[in-house]
């Protein structure tokens, strides 16, 4: 895993892991930053790629395929290496414009595109004949076998640990990854309780390629959001994170706050009978309040109980540097001690 390089005449020291997902993207480090609404802007996407890793903008938080156009030309303005757009496909009265958004990441030649939520069949043959590659997150093995077979080039599996939403089985990691090595042909990442080398290296023992985080990339100081989340993040503790909308089948892991508290009593007030409409007030439009304004008990945002391993706010290259070394630390002394 390490190699010497020769610079001039300095010898620089650089800690290499090859993968099937860095030859599949065309990355150094096998690190992925998962599409985060409201989070995944050029500057975090361009930060995490200039590290090695890939970095991702969210394409349903940018609104329009005007807008999706722009952050592609800001990220490309910021970094010259590989990139994805986060694609979400939820249940909608009033779907995205799905088709022009796709329309926007082809002629902007983005790379590589993470798709989320339902099965994306629909829009593969477009992302696939502009030589796209695309990465599907799913919560469950045989979600994972199902984007296998419609064609996808990776899965992202995302454990119940993982912050936003787990799907309805709950399945930690340490039974979820070993599943997927068994059953999978395509590579996948781990996704969801990831933080650092230790993540990485017990990820790729367990099979993964490579592993994807979402909140310890908010905690940054690349992340393009409110100092206050990033301070609650960091203030948090592994049990202080909720599921909430279970009876409406749309499960996600939120920080508690005195909104969530407030959503679980009606959850728990009208039980099956709850409807979104009931909750609207805790759910809907919070995002901008709390990622921008900082107005932390706005409502429910994702996060992962992760943040029990999250004490610190780096720079993205600080944070991924770390990860390898302490990566290659543990590959090279550690476990190679026993
Ligand atoms: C604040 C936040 C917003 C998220 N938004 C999205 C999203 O819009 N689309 C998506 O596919 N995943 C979203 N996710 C999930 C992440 O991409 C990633 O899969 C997840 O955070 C991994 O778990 P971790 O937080 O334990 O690292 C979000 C996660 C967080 C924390």
């Amino acid at each position: 895993m390490k190699i010497f390089m020769k610079v001039g005449l300095v010898k620089v020291k650089e800690k290499i892991m090859k993968t099937k997902i860095t030859e599949l993207f065309e990355i150094e480090h096998p690190i992925i930053q998962g599409g985060m609404h409201h989070v995944g802007f050029a500057e975090l996407a361009a930060a995490v790629s200039n590290a090695g890793g890939l970095g991702t903008i969210t394409g349903l938080t940018q609104g329009t395929p005007e807008k999706l156009a722009n952050e592609i030309a800001r990220c490309k303005e910021m970094t010259d290496k590989p990139f994805a757009v986060n694609l979400t496909f939820l249940p909608s009265l009033t779907p995205p414009d799905y088709p022009g958004l796709i329309k926007e990441i082809i002629d902007a030649g983005v790379p590589v595109v993470e798709t989320a939520g339902r099965n994306p069949a629909e829009y593969l043959p477009a992302l696939k004949e502009a030589g796209i590659k695309v990465i599907h997150k799913c919560t469950s093995v045989r979600h994972s076998l199902k984007a296998q077979d419609i064609g996808c080039d990776a899965v992202s599996v995302d454990g119940f640990e993982c912050g936003g939403h787990p799907g309805e089985d709950d399945i930690p990691n340490f039974i979820l990854l070993p599943r997927a090595a068994d059953e999978l042909e395509i590579p996948f990442v781990a996704s969801g309780g990831m933080a650092d080398g230790r993540s990485l290296v017990g990820a790729m023992a367990l099979g993964a390629e490579g592993m994807n985080m979402g909140t310890r990339f908010i905690a940054t100081q690349d992340a393009p959001v409110h100092q206050n989340v990033k301070e609650a993040i960091v203030n948090a503790s592994e049990l202080d994170t909720r599921l909430v909308m279970r009876s409406l089948r749309n499960t996600e892991r939120v920080l508690n706050n005195a909104a969530v508290e407030r959503l679980m009593e009606k959850e728990k007030a009208l039980g099956a009978d709850l409807k979104f409409e009931d909750i609207i007030d805790e759910v809907a439009g919070v995002y901008p309040k709390i990622m921008h304004e900082g107005t932390m008990e706005a409502g429910a945002w994702s996060c992962g109980m992760v943040a029990g391993l999250v004490n610190d706010i780096p720079t993205v290259q600080d944070l991924i540097d770390g990860i390898m070394s302490q990566a290659d630390e543990i590959i090279n002394s550690r476990l190679k001690n026993f």
